[in-house]
């Protein structure tokens, strides 16, 4: 890690650089453009504010015609994990009804998250929901039955930061994912 770096005392390591976060996102973005009709039209979900920087670049590379929108559903604070109460902070501008919604996720962790934001969207009714998320901690599942159709990388069950994700708001600037030290919140 480079010292002239403001995160560079703060992580332990780099677990997915920026090269391979890429490349990972042009494989999903090709899987998911397979998923649909040429010239369907895909209103893209992301869940904010950790799906922002995995959703701009991921529908960079989906050739189909594609609308954003986007949900806000935080509810961790400055702790590192879930609470189990999931609040909507604000709401789609989409009317979704008839139409193909990809969920785009940061994470996916406990799943507790997904599950809230899939059985409120379910109830407008549109033609198709799926869910790609950037990362997958399997370990960490509460919710059992959670069908994910697109997912980048499983990892460990690591705090980690960096290309959305946080620790109190800091970090999602960073072009890759990396685990924080855990003398920084424990
Ligand atoms: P879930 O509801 O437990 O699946 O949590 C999903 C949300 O928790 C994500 O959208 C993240 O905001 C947050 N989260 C879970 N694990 C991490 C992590 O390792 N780093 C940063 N945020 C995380
Ligand atoms: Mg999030």
């Amino acid at each position: 890690m480079k010292e002239d770096k403001f995160y560079a005392n703060d992580l332990a390591e780099i677990i997915i650089t920026e090269e391979e976060l890429q490349e990972r996102i042009k494989e999903l973005a090709a899987e998911i453009t397979a998923c649909y009709k040429p010239d369907e039209e895909l209103v893209m979900v992301g869940i904010l504010r950790g799906a922002v920087l995995f959703m701009a670049d991921l529908a960079r590379h989906i050739n189909l015609p594609v609308i954003f929108d986007f949900m806000d559903v935080s509810s961790y604070g400055k702790g590192t994990y879930s609470s189990g109460t999931v609040r909507i902070i604000k709401d789609l501008e989409e009317n979704i009804e008839g139409r193909h919604v990809l969920i785009v996720e940061d994470i996916l962790d406990t799943g507790k998250t997904l599950k809230h934001v899939i059985a409120m969207l379910e109830t407008r009714r549109p033609a198709s929901i799926k869910i790609v998320t950037l990362l997958d901690k399997p370990e960490r599942r509460v919710i059992k039955h959670l069908n994910v159709d697109f997912n980048g990388f499983e990892i460990p069950d690591k705090f980690v930061v960096g290309y959305g994700l946080d620790y109190a708001e800091k970090y999602r600037n960073l072009p890759f994912i990396a685990v924080l030290k855990e003398e920084l919140y424990s």
